[in-house]
């Protein structure tokens, strides 16, 4: 199965409106002079960004009583100058805090959380609407809270606290918990579940669940798995948004046209997942070009091909599955997902397209 763009109209994922599409975005990228095409894809192609590290507290207080948000403002001026929503990642994070909170008493430790919370929410409080508040607090294993600084010190009580904290600094703010590796119903989905549930009942203003959707390729859990996870959770009245979506293609087997069209589909079948679920309300991608991805910083693997543009901001097969996911006007070569909105004429411009794209790619594999 390809796809392919099937008119020459210029097309951005943006302007499909049945949900709002999002990256996440660097600042030190975003301020070199040389990155025109970064610039001009993320805004013209996305309507929402998210800081990809600059909010963390490691990154915006290495130093204690040293408070740097030069970078984030680089990332909040750029939204602002081009119209985009910006989300806020993540005010809590056990991988990124900072080592002068280390051997603090407890006290100082729950003064120094809330006056974090305070002080970023507010700082940023009439142009980030929404933020993970706390990110990753589950262990993998589903074995109960994950171990770490907070957890240590404050015991699971401060992820009540920071949303309560999150909540004073800005009352209007959508506030989420974020996590990964549980989008596809499993013992963390339901460890997650327990949190939020008895976190909610106590009154902790909770609005909304992240999906990282950071997927290794033959791990992805398919629609049906997801679907059912995200049902779970609105359950509990909780808005979501797949949060970190990219495909980490090294480990599809085969050549790598088959590792990107299989890329594509799940990131076709994400999208859907999406738009067809009543309490989801955006997906944003963990970058938006393969130049720029986590992934060879903390796995070690350069031959990853994660995102929709490849490092020469040349748009993927992902790029179009994403469209074609978005709004049938870009054919699916599968006739039955194009949508009947598509003319008879272009059905049959469709599926001659779709014909030569097969031959091509099997000649391709022969
Ligand atoms: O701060 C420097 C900057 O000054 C420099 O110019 C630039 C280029 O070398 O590097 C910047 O630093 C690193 C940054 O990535 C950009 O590469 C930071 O030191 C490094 O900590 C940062 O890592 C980020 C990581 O979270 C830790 O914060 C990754 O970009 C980011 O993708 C990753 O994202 C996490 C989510 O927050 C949570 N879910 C998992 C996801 C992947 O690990």
């Amino acid at each position: 199965m390809g796809w392919l763009v099937t008119t020459s109209d210029a097309w951005y994922l943006k302007q499909t409106n049945v949900t709002v599409v999002g990256s996440a975005a660097r600042s030190y990228v975003i301020a070199d002079t040389n990155a025109t095409q970064y610039r001009q894809i993320l805004s013209d192609q996305f309507q929402r960004l998210t800081p990809e590290y600059e909010l963390q507290w490691a990154a915006l207080a290495p130093v204690r009583g040293q408070t740097n948000f030069s970078q984030v403002d680089v990332l909040v001026n750029f939204a602002m100058q081009h119209s985009m929503d910006v989300y806020g990642h993540a005010l809590v994070w056990y991988m990124s805090t900072p080592g002068w909170l280390n051997n603090l008493s407890k006290d100082k430790l729950n003064t120094e959380l809330q006056t974090h919370i305070a002080s970023v929410v507010g700082r940023y409080k009439s142009v980030i609407n929404a933020w993970t508040v706390v990110n990753e607090a589950i262990a993998d294993d589903a074995s109960g809270f994950r171990k770490c600084l907070f957890y240590d010190v404050l015991g699971n009580d401060y992820i009540n606290t920071a949303f309560r904290a999150a909540h004073a600094a800005d009352p209007n703010a959508t506030l989420f918990y974020n996590d990964g590796n549980f989008e596809g119903y499993n013992g963390k989905t339901i460890a997650i579940y327990d949190m939020l549930r008895i976190s909610i009942a106590a009154g902790v203003p909770i609005h909304g669940i992240g999906f990282q959707s950071h997927y290794l390729g033959w791990d992805y859990p398919g629609r049906a798995n997801i679907t059912k996870t995200m049902d779970l959770f609105a359950s509990l009245g909780l808005r979501i948004r797949l949060t970190e979506i990219d495909v980490q293609t090294r480990n599809i087997p085969g050549p790598r046209a088959y590792k990107l069209q299989q890329e594509a589909a799940i990131f076709a079948d994400i999208v859907t997942t999406c738009v067809e679920h009543h309490a989801c309300d955006g997906i944003t991608f963990w970058g938006f070009t393969d130049a720029y991805t986590w992934i060879p910083s903390l796995t070690g693997f350069t031959t990853d091909e994660p995102l929709l543009y490849d490092t020469t901001y040349v748009p993927k097969p992902g790029y179009y599955s994403v469209m074609c996911a978005l709004n049938s006007r870009f054919c699916a070569c599968d006739s039955a997902a194009v949508s009947t909105h598509v003319s008879s004429a272009s059905k049959l411009r469709v599926s001659v397209v779709c014909l030569y794209v097969a031959i091509v790619f099997f000649a391709a594999l022969c």
